[in-house]
């Protein structure tokens, strides 16, 4: 009886092995069948950028929707095919993943896209080779759009601070202690008569400051101290890159705002595609530069990086300005197209800059006090107007951000 028990067990356990090896095998032949030719890596790059997939997604860490690294592993191919050309027809169909998925990030939704079987399969190799070769270069971003993640993470600030404070505090506990016993010490053995000269001397040996200071130890520790305190300091440091207010890095071209937005009157949407319909603005690939300096400036020394750009199709390595870190998320459209908020309220006079320079600070206070203090642009706009009405029932003052939830976590944090 008990033997038969066991076999069943072991026969159990091999064959849940199985299924695992197998499941794993399966999905590792999934992820071979995506190409890594560079052809077609880059005809998959071109198509992640033109069709927009870098408003809602990034290759590693969420956006809008998920993260695409390994969606070939968790996915058949023949599910991300129907996936991309209807999402919304596979959860309404009831698919499983597709519903899951749905329930997970509603009520974001993927937009249908009118693609081939082939030219999805070529972004899959895009997000592929960026998975598997990250760029190395994380604080600057690319024509492409795509974002690397905020740099510095780690212990917060404010709990080293707390922890550095509570170290002091307990030393010098230690060091009062440590005091009031030697002066215990001293009158128990100086009221002893059988001790040496030798150890009297000691024990009545006068405190000398000089000899103290000049003693290794505390030489040693004012070393270790300082050399502490500029470590922290160069630390600091490295912990605002990307945050710090007036911050303006020179860039690898010589591209002026002042010229281009300003006496030229170039619309900013025509450089920044993605401020009305997405997340990121998006910074500018050298085809759109190409638009104009195919035959302006040709002879000029910058506009040949361009050319030269363009030929080794390497994307210019602009540096990044506004990064806000990983924890927040802010999105251009819901400011610029449904908030109806200007550039320049949150960038400053940019058409005025000729190298461009962080204006605001973008700390959380800032974000809040605006939504605490701006009133909703609701005209024209449907969606509003039974809000508008119903809010006007019971308050005095116009509705603002505050009122429709712009102070809730949830909204800027993931
Ligand atoms: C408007 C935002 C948006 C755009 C643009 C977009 N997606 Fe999505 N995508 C999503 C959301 C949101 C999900 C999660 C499911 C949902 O809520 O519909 C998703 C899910 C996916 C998934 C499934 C991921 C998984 O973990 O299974 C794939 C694959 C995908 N998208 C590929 C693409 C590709 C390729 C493009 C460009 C051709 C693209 N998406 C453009 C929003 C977007
Ligand atoms: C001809 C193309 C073009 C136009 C038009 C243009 N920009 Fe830019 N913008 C760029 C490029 C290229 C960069 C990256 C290099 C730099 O920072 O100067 C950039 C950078 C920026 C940045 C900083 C991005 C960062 O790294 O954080 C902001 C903000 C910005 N632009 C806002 C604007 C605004 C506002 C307008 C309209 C008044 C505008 N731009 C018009 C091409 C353009
Ligand atoms: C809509 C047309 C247009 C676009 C798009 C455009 N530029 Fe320009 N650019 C101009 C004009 C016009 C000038 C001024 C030419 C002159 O001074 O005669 C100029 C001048 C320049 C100069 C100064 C060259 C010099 O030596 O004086 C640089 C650098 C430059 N552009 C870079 C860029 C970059 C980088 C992009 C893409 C992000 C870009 N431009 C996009 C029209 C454009
Ligand atoms: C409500 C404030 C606000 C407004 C309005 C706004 N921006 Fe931004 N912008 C930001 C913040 C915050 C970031 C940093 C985003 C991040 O790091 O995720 C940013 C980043 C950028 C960047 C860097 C690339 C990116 O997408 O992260 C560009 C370019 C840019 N903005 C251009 C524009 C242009 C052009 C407009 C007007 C059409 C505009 N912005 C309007 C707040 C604003
Ligand atoms: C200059 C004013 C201003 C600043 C600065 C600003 N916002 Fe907003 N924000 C708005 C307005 C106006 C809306 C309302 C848009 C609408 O009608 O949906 C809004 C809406 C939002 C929403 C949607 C709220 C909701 O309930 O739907 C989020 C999320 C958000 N902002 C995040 C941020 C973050 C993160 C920052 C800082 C990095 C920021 N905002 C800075 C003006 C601002
Ligand atoms: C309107 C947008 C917005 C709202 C609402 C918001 N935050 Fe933030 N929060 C931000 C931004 C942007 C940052 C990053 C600021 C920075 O880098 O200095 C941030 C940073 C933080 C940090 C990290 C602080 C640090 O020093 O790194 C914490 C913790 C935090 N928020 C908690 C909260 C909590 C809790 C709430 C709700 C009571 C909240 N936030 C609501 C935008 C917001």
């Amino acid at each position: 009886m008990v033997a038969r028990k066991t076999i069943v067990r072991y026969a159990t356990a091999c064959l849940l092995v199985c299924c695992f090896v197998f499941s794993g095998q399966q999905s590792f032949a999934q992820r071979d069948a995506v190409p890594t030719d560079e052809a077609i890596i880059a005809e998959g790059e071109k198509l992640f950028n033109e069709y927009q997939c870098n408003s809602c997604h990034n290759v590693v860490g969420k956006k809008v929707g998920p993260a695409l690294a390994g969606v070939y592993d968790r996915r058949d191919l023949d599910w991300i095919y129907s996936w991309v050309k209807n999402s919304q027809a596979m959860i309404a169909a009831g698919d499983p993943q597709a519903t899951a998925l749905w329930n997970e990030y509603k009520p974001s939704a993927m937009t249908p896209y009118d693609l081939e079987n082939d030219q999805i399969l070529a972004i899959m190799a895009y997000v592929r080779n960026v998975e598997e070769n990250p760029p190395a270069d994380k604080n600057t971003v690319t024509g492409g759009g795509e974002e690397g993640p905020a740099g510095g993470s780690g212990v917060p600030e404010s709990y080293l601070n707390i922890i550095v404070a509570a170290l002091i505090v307990v030393l010098v506990l230690i060091l009062i202690v440590l005091a009031i016993i030697i002066g215990v010490l001293k009158k128990y053995l100086q009221d002893k008569e059988n001790i040496s000269e030798e150890d009297k001397e000691i024990v009545n040996e006068k405190f000398s400051l000089v000899a103290f200071v000049k003693s290794p130890t505390v030489i040693g520790i004012v070393t270790f101290l300082v050399i502490a305190l500029a470590a922290k300091n160069v630390i600091d440091g490295l912990y605002t890159i990307g945050v710090q207010q007036g911050y303006a890095p020179k860039q690898p071209i010589a591209f002026s705002h002042k010229l281009h937005a300003g006496e030229y009157e170039i619309a900013c949407q025509y450089c920044h595609t993605g401020v009305e319909i997405g997340k990121s603005a998006n910074i500018p690939s050298v085809n759109i530069c190409m638009n104009c300096h195919s035959s302006i400036k040709t002879d000029s020394p910058e506009i040949q990086k361009l050319y030269a750009a363009q030929e080794s199709g390497e994307p210019i390595e602009w540096v990044r300005i506004h990064n806000l870190p990983d924890l927040a998320y802010f999105n251009h459209s819901q400011h610029v197209k449904v908030g109806g908020v200007e550039c320049q309220t949150c960038h400053g006079e940019i058409q005025e800059m000729e190298v461009v320079k962080q204006h605001a600070p973008l700390t959380m206070g800032w974000c809040i006090d605006c939504h605490r203090n701006t009133s909703l642009n609701t005209q024209g706009n449907g969606y509003y107007d039974r809000l508008v009405e119903l809010h006007n029932q019971n308050s005095a003052t116009p509705m603002n951000v505050a009122d429709i939830g712009g102070l809730e976590c949830a909204k800027c944090h993931y």
